[in-house]
């Protein structure tokens, strides 16, 4: 399988470069040209293609003749970085590609999501935040899940909670609300998160689902899976 990793320096796509190698998938990598010293590590073993992930010329070049993309959606800036970068991917991935999209539990696909308030308080934070400094533009990220949902293509979308690090649980489990108990305890180890993203390239019953996810060794994931198991 050919597959590329759009946004592969960051701390989630080098652990999404490890699982993809360890799975013998052939690895394109695309990162901001200040980041490729990054992937060091994988730089005989995988191609790294230069760029913001939302200019299209180099996505376009990226994503030639892969059977699935996954893509770190960030909301850094206020040039639409979010929505250009899936934007692109969704217009140039090969048809019938994977597409596998990270963002954060404040995404709702239907809004059914019921979230705690300490949760909405920081998504009002980081709006508020993000339109005083212009760091970051959390609405461009919503508008480029709003198009994945829209579109036509195999896409999923991961909706990651909290986040930590540390050695592997194993694959994290899912549902489709925030607010269901099992995702309660809101946390995931990033390297898990990560093996979810790739997991999903080839779990079609994953198509056209956004799942929430949370680590497997949490309480909420225990308690759920107890429950299940009587
Ligand atoms: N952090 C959390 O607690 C959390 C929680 C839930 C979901 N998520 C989701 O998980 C994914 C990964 O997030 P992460 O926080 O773990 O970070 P991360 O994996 O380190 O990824 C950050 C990405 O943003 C890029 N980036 C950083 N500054 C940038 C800028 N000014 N302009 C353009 N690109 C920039 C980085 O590229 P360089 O390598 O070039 O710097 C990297 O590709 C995201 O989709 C996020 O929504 C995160």
């Amino acid at each position: 399988m050919k597959i590329c990793i759009v946004g592969a320096s960051g701390k989630l796509g080098t652990y999404m470069v490890q699982h993809a190698l360890d799975r013998g998938y052939e690895v394109i990598g695309v990162c901001r040209e200040r980041s490729v010293s990054k992937l060091d590590a994988f730089k005989e073993r995988i191609t790294i293609i230069p760029g913001a992930t939302n200019d299209r010329t180099v996505i376009k070049q990226a994503v030639e003749g892969c059977d699935g993309v996954l893509t770190v959606l960030v909301p850094w800036g206020n040039q639409h970085y979010s929505s250009g970068t899936a934007q692109a991917v969704l217009d140039y991935a090969p048809s019938g590609a994977r597409l596998i999209f990270s963002c954060g539990w404040h995404i709702t696909r239907d809004g059914m999501d019921v979230y705690p308030l300490s949760l909405k308080r920081e998504e009002k934070f980081a709006r508020w935040f993000g339109r005083l400094t212009r760091i970051m533009d959390i609405d461009d990220q919503v508008e480029a899940c709003r198009r994945i949902f829209a579109s036509n293509t195999r896409w999923t979308v991961v909706r990651g909670s909290d986040l930590e690090e540390g050695e592997s649980q194993g694959l994290p489990v899912w549902s489709r609300h925030v607010g269901d108990p099992i995702l309660a305890s809101n946390i995931t180890r990033r390297v898990d998160y990560a093996l979810f993203m790739v997991e999903a390239l080839e779990n079609d019953a994953l198509i056209h689902e956004a799942p929430a996810i949370v680590g497997c060794r949490t309480p909420s994931a225990l308690v759920h899976m107890t429950m299940a198991e009587l």
